[in-house]
């Protein structure tokens, strides 16, 4: 069972410039709601029981917001506000499944990941990159159930247009599992197009195996001199390591870049 989850927060946002000058860009209203809720209720409702958030202390505002229970009790003692009442509970529980952990320069994902090393307890866990929304469907959900099936890796896929091939980890397929999933032979971190061994992209949800941290722990930086999480799976796919690209239902909506932001509170206000 996948109980675990891990959130690396510690990105400047540098994209969605000038909102992240003062302000974690997790904590951005996307239709009047923290960026960060959306991703935390996939998890809960995916069935994860602990979550451990990877910030840094310029990102200190992330962990206030789960701990501000003081200012909530003054309000709530003065102003019998149901709706605040309910919006603080919905805090605690948040708060009760939350760990922190820092990551204080940014030296990329798979240096992020290898921050939680300590606290992870079972063979697989989940990782969400909270850039990505995915609504509409519970992409962590999904990906679980392929892992409870297949008992291997799992990351979230995508059919993306050609030229944005370079933004993205790209997959090379092996095998046609069944309709929606299939083995991946490599990966790689933000190929050109001419490098590119095609246009599925990894978008940001993955499940991991604890073999994932001894293969960080080596791990020299890649592209953009960033140690990625892509070039450590690509380095446990080389020691047979069996790991399955899902391609995912639902919509995908990229909340780093401003258009995306944007986008996706239209599509939010939608549902
Ligand atoms: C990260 C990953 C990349 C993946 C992308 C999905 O890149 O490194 O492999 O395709 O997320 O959003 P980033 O968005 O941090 O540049």
């Amino acid at each position: 069972m996948i109980k675990q989850a891990i959130i690396p927060l510690a990105g400047l946002g540098t994209r969605l410039l000038p909102l992240t000058s003062v302000f974690a860009k997790e904590l951005l209203p996307i239709n009047g709601k923290p960026g960060i809720e959306y991703i935390l209720d996939e998890c809960i409702d995916a069935g994860i029981k602990e979550v451990v958030f990877i910030i840094s202390k310029k990102k200190q505002m992330i962990k206030n917001y789960f701990y501000n229970d003081n200012f909530y009790k003054k309000i709530i003692k003065k102003k019998k506000d149901p709706r605040i009442l309910k919006e603080y509970q919905k805090i605690l529980k948040y708060k009760k499944m939350i760990k922190f952990v820092y990551q204080n320069k940014p030296l990329g994902t798979g240096d992020a990941v290898l921050k939680t090393r300590k606290y992870i307890k079972d063979n697989f866990f989940l990782m969400l990159l909270p850039d990505d929304l995915i609504i509409r469907h519970n992409c962590s959900k999904s990906l679980i159930k392929v892992h409870n099936r297949y008992k291997s890796s799992v990351m979230a896929s995508m059919s993306v247009k050609k030229k944005t091939v370079s933004r993205w980890g790209i997959f090379k397929l092996k095998k046609k599992l069944d309709k929606k999933n299939f083995l991946v032979s490599d990966v790689i971190e933000k190929p050109s197009l001419k490098n590119a061994p095609s246009n599925k992209a990894v978008i940001g949800r993955y499940i991991l195996s604890k073999k994932i941290f001894l293969k960080l722990l080596k791990q020299k930086p890649g592209k953009g001199g960033e140690i990625h999480i892509t070039d450590s799976i690509q380095s446990l796919i080389n020691d047979e390591e069996k790991f399955i690209a899902h391609n995912f239902s639902g919509k995908y909506l990229d909340c780093g870049s401003m258009n995306g932001y944007i986008k996706s509170t239209l599509e939010i206000a939608k549902l």
